[in-house]
């Protein structure tokens, strides 16, 4: 197995600094380990031998009698060498070095020191200071963050560990599912490049979503981005934007948060898709993972509110996509299924009389048509309509149809409707509680979509 292979899949595990005070992070870490469900070998080491959790330990990560793929590392930093270097004498093919006190304080030596006895070994190394690694197929979550963790096709590099663990708090509240939260650190050995290659390859992985404050090798990174978008949605929120947050990126990672505007350029020109917040970045990342790309450029627009669709049709047209006054034909189609007073040209105005059947006829005439490239559905709640009904017939037409182009709702009420999103987001179709928010994940889309056309692909 290669070094990232072990580091993601590893038959075996040793936590080293393993620890029976629950106050510990050496605790934490087993614990995560084990409620996760990991499936491999799982040894602890601590300098006294004695059980962790009811598992035996090892003094010594050479005492382990049999191989072991994955170290994860916690015990202060001074002792780090030593331990990387026992490592390396046990034949072991990655480490995740969770100790702080290197170079983020300073303490440059400390750092070049293990990253050479990683190199000497041939030890991919994540670190140092960082809260774990977590990837869902291996069912193993070797992070002192939270323990339970909703699994999806995301894979999240942070460059903050504080974000990264807020985040996995997040997929279980909002149920955005992740394959993989990687805590990217000091970065000694591994850097971001090296993850989005990996994820790039990882067919559990369906959109990439990186956090980042600055770039050690920046050439690296844009060629990594390059790649990986040809085949997966790239998401980067970049920090450091102004003075006063370039000044605090620099004093939290040591990162030069260098010109706002060159960094932009080149995510551009590398495809990755830049989003401003994390909402926003979670938003894309949510359509991009469950829905299927827009089929054509041509968007069309369902609803039951002339008000919420206009809007739509705003930041449709503002964020670069496309909408037309549907073909005659379409339009005699969907004039059957609206009182006389709606309107069918785009955005298709069902009225506030729309039920269920005339939302769910509606979406399977769009779903079928070819001239039809992506779908936005809008509902605002009206006391004679059940949004949850309609949901539900939404995602029933969505489901018989094979669903071949995007689909994206907007749920724009009060409880019920948030109910009714739920219920879709489980069924597999996005949905927001605006439509500004569906249409910025549509356009993201279309983005990517026009970045792999220009490329060819
Ligand atoms: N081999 C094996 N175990 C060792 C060891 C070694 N060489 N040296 C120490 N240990 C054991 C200790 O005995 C202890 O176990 P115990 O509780 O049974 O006594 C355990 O490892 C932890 O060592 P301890 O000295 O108690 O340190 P600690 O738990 O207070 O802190 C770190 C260790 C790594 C967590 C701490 O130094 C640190 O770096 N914290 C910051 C981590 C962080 O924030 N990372 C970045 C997040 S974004």
């Amino acid at each position: 197995m290669s070094g990232l292979a072990s580091m993601f899949s590893p038959r075996s595990i040793a936590v080293i600094g393993a620890s029976r005070n629950p106050r510990k992070i050496g605790y934490e870490l087993v614990s995560n380990i084990l409620a996760g469900g990991y499936e491999g070998k799982l040894y602890p080491v601590n300098p006294e031998g004695a059980e962790v959790m009811g598992l035996k330990s090892y003094v010594s990560v050479k005492a382990i009698p049999g191989e072991v793929d994955l170290a994860v590392i916690a015990v202060p930093a001074v002792h780090v060498p030593e331990v990387l270097e026992e490592c390396g004498q046990k034949g072991v093919r990655a480490a995740l070095v969770i100790s702080s006190g290197f170079r983020e304080v300073g303490n440059l030596e400390l750092e070049k020191r293990i990253a050479e006895i990683a190199k000497k070994y041939g030890i991919r190394m994540l670190g140092p200071n960082i809260f774990g690694l977590y990837y869902a197929p291996s069912k193993m979550n070797a992070t002192f963050g939270l323990s339970r963790v909703f699994p999806g096709k995301i894979a999240f590099i942070t460059q903050s560990g504080a974000l990264g663990i807020a985040m996995m708090g997040w997929t279980n509240l909002y149920r955005i599912g992740v394959s993989a939260v990687v805590s990217m650190g000091n970065k000694a050995d591994v850097e971001e490049a090296d993850m989005l290659d990996y994820f790039s390859e990882d067919q559990h992985t369906k959109a990439v979503l990186m956090y980042i404050e600055g770039a050690k090798d920046g050439r690296r990174l844009l060629d990594s981005m390059s790649r990986t978008s040809l085949r997966k949605p790239v998401i980067v929120i970049k920090s450091g934007k102004t003075d006063a947050g370039a000044s605090a990126a620099s004093s939290h990672t040591g990162s030069l948060a260098g010109s706002d505007r060159v960094y932009d350029a080149a995510f551009k020109q590398s495809g990755a898709l830049r989003a401003s917040d994390l909402a926003q970045a979670f938003d894309w990342a949510k359509l991009m993972t469950m829905q299927p790309p827009p089929a054509n450029d041509d968007c069309l627009i369902i609803t039951n509110g002339g008000g919420v669709g206009v809007m739509a049709a705003d930041a449709c047209e503002e964020s670069g996509i496309r909408i037309r006054p549907l073909p005659e034909d379409l339009q005699a189609g969907f004039k059957k299924l609206m009182p006389v007073f709606g309107n069918s040209k785009n955005p298709v105005d069902l009225t506030g009389q729309a039920y269920e059947e005339s939302y769910a006829k509606s979406v399977d005439l769009a779903l079928r048509d070819q001239r039809v490239g992506s779908v936005i559905v809008l509902y605002c709640q009206t006391a004679i309509t059940d949004p949850v009904s309609i949901a539900k017939s939404i995602a029933e037409t969505c489901e018989s149809q094979g669903c071949e182009k995007t689909l994206v709702t907007s749920f724009v009420g009060g409880a019920q409707c948030n109910e009714a999103m739920q219920k879709l987001d489980e069924l597999g179709i996005p949905s927001y509680p605006i439509p500004e928010r569906a249409v910025s994940a549509v356009a993201a889309f279309y983005r990517w979509q026009r970045y792999k056309a220009k490329k060819g692909i």
